[in-house]
């Protein structure tokens, strides 16, 4: 029988406790359907970039083909991501970027656009005018600095808007901790940005809990489970579409693997939801879900029939003597 090659594929992600991080591994796993000479070690850190760095060295000893990483921070994560590539193996980034170009491909959408398509609707729903709350994500992730920029630029071009900015992790826990402590603020609050859907769904909350229902939320993500659902059932005013990139960093892998040049920067696209669209991208997404749990189904009755033949075709020989 002939064997097709192999690539081993190391996969680093910064930690697998959130939705939107669920939702990458699943696209990598139904990508993975389609490219059966690929084969993955999966290592998550927890959110801890120490703990990632010790990873990555982890996988490079076990002699990957190509390294794909979300890392957790830049500046921590640079060093060893750069000497993996200078020793030559290719390198995927998802997500999130590091401090120099030592990858060969980067996947992601391009979140100074994410923060001015949340300014540009927080402009138009407030008519230009009033106090807004910031929440960003972790300082030190590369994300939450181009979502801060873009908001931050788009802001700035109305004299009657006003922002305070407080630094959140990504987190519900940094959102618990700050915000109930600002009810005077929260008084002439009139919107509230937070950088992810798990921080501003907490600051929905909280805002409800203290007494300020009027005040509107807007987050980013917008997955079919948490950022969709929230926007649909209205304890979110909208979200900006972040699509985990999972698939098309397997894709981007493969290309590599195969001796094709894939781009070094190819942005994901992005929209803002609101209840307008919500619903039109809720079927959207389960009709792609509902699709490729098909093709799964699909490749384990082929896979099935595969082990089928081969016994058999083992007996037909063992009959025949050979
Ligand atoms: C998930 C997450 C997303 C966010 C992204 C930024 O871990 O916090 O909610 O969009 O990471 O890197």
């Amino acid at each position: 029988e002939k064997q097709e090659k192999t690539f081993v594929i190391g996969i680093s992600q910064l930690g697998n406790a959130d939705a939107w991080r669920w939702e990458m591994k699943e696209e990598i796993d139904r990508e993975l359907v389609f490219n059966p000479d690929l084969k993955i070690i999966y290592k998550e850190a927890g959110y801890n970039s120490a703990e990632q760095v010790r990873q990555i060295r982890e996988l490079a000893a076990r002699k990957i083909d190509l390294l794909i990483v979300s890392p957790n921070e830049a500046a921590p994560l640079t060093p060893v991501i750069d000497s993996l590539y200078q020793h030559g193996i290719p390198v995927v980034l998802v997500d999130r970027n590091i401090s120099s170009d030592s990858y060969t491909s980067f996947i992601g959408a391009d979140n100074i656009e994410v923060g001015k398509l949340a300014g540009q609707y927080a402009a138009g729903y407030l008519n230009r005018s009033g106090h807004i709350i910031e929440i960003t994500g972790l300082p030190s992730s590369t994300p939450a600095l181009q979502r801060e920029k873009g908001f931050g630029d788009e802001i700035a071009r109305y004299p009657n808007l006003s922002v305070t900015v407080i630094s959140g992790d990504w987190l519900e826990g940094s959102v618990q901790q700050q915000l109930p402590h600002m009810v005077k603020e929260l008084q002439n609050t009139r919107l509230i940005f937070a950088h992810n859907d798990v921080m501003a769904h907490t600051a929905a909350n909280i805002c409800r809990q203290l007494g300020f229902p009027n005040i509107k939320v807007i987050g980013v993500d917008a997955q079919p489970r948490t950022g969709l659902a929230f926007v649909e059932n209205r304890s979110l005013l909208a979200s900006v579409l972040y699509p985990t990139g999972g698939g098309e960093a397997i894709r981007a892998a493969a290309k590599t693997l195969h001796g094709k040049q894939a781009p070094k920067r190819d942005p994901l696209r992005t929209i803002i939801v609101d209840s307008t669209n919500v619903e039109m991208l809720q079927q959207q997404f389960n009709r792609v879900i509902a699709q490729q749990k098909d093709i799964v189904r699909q490749d384990g009755l082929l896979k099935e029939q595969a082990r089928i033949f081969r016994s058999q075709k083992n007996l037909i020989l063992i009959l025949v003597g050979n």
